[in-house]
């Protein structure tokens, strides 16, 4: 099985996800051979600041042996008028094979990989889709659980400008964990809610119920003044704080995809937190990249479908 591109997790079957995950588990317990893409030149075309995805990126692709150039934004001539398809066939014409990009813009990846005869892997494009954030985040959640199925899981805060959060959903879903999504209605309209993904208000009447909990930045930069929330008002309702650990099932664990802001999402007391899995979160990045680039470039084989089982909370 191969796909050309990774733009987002609605593109893949469940079975190719569970493949991914399958060798990202694999890569992360014990590296890649380091000629899995010898002479395979990779693009890094990052329009948005970026820590964790950039870095992880870069790191997975010295892993594997390619051949990385990093293109900063003021250094394409995509900012002096040139078109998308024209930086396409520029790169493809220097034998580039693979393009990760991050654009502030929804749909950006979608209209490179029009273009591009080789592979464009979305690395977050607006409030769309941030499909190796999901992919580390399902890996996190199944080397805490040893699996994703059956699982309960809140996402928490602002859904509604989230590109976490959006594929996410894709990703749970598909391997058939149930998805509960928290927050006020200005960064959560009740109409997100579908089949068995539901809408809730209160953090507090959640928390006891599920296995992991994945709290979400506000996307301060994509919300209109007119809807962002008092922060003191967002913090007393949604903030995880002491108290609120207190409220989870023992076996419970707490994510975040980062960067996160202390004192809005969360407090100090969630770093010390047994079940704070933050840092194996960014770990699991690069294991995680390194699957999505051999997949892209030499594919995988499909894994079967596990038996399906319930919450462990019922
Ligand atoms: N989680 C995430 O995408 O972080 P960066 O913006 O630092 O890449």
């Amino acid at each position: 099985m191969q796909r050309r591109n990774l733009l987002d997790l609605d593109e893949l079957e469940a079975g190719e996800l569970r493949g991914l995950l399958d060798q990202a588990q694999r890569f992360g317990a014990s590296p890649p051979r380091r000629d899995l893409l010898r002479d395979i030149i990779v693009v890094n075309l990052f329009f948005e600041p970026s820590t964790r995805t950039y870095t992880s990126f870069a790191i997975a692709e010295h892993l594997v042996g390619a051949d990385v150039i990093a293109l900063p934004p003021g250094s394409s001539s995509l900012g002096k008028g040139e078109t998308i398809a024209d930086t396409a066939l520029t790169l493809a014409a220097m034998n580039v094979r693979v393009i990760v990009t991050r654009h502030p813009e929804s749909g950006f990846p979608y209209r490179l990989a029009e273009s591009f005869e080789g592979h464009v892997i979305n690395a977050g494009d607006g409030c769309h889709a941030h499909p190796t954030q999901a992919l580390l985040d399902l890996l996190t959640l199944r080397t805490e659980f040893g699996r994703v199925e059956g699982l309960r899981v809140a996402l928490v805060g602002d859904i509604l400008h989230s590109r976490v959060a959006r594929s996410n959903i894709l990703g749970l879903q598909a391997l058939g964990a149930e998805v509960l999504l928290v927050g006020p209605p200005t960064l959560l309209p009740a109409s997100m809610e579908r089949g068995r993904v539901k809408v809730l208000r209160s953090l507090d009447d959640v928390l006891p119920h599920v296995d992991a909990v994945m709290l979400l930045r506000i996307q301060r930069e994509r919300i209109a003044a007119a809807v962002l929330p008092e922060l003191d008002d967002y913090a007393r309702n949604y903030r995880m704080d002491a108290r609120r650990l207190e409220l989870l099932a023992p076996h419970a664990i707490v994510m975040h995809p980062g960067p996160y802001n202390r004192g809005v999402e969360l407090t100090e007391e969630v770093f010390d937190f047994r079940g704070w899995r933050y840092a194996q979160q960014v770990a699991h990045g690069v294991s995680a990249r390194m699957a999505v680039l051999d997949y892209v470039v030499n594919g995988l084989p499909v894994s079967p479908a596990p038996p399906r089982p319930e919450s462990i909370l019922v």
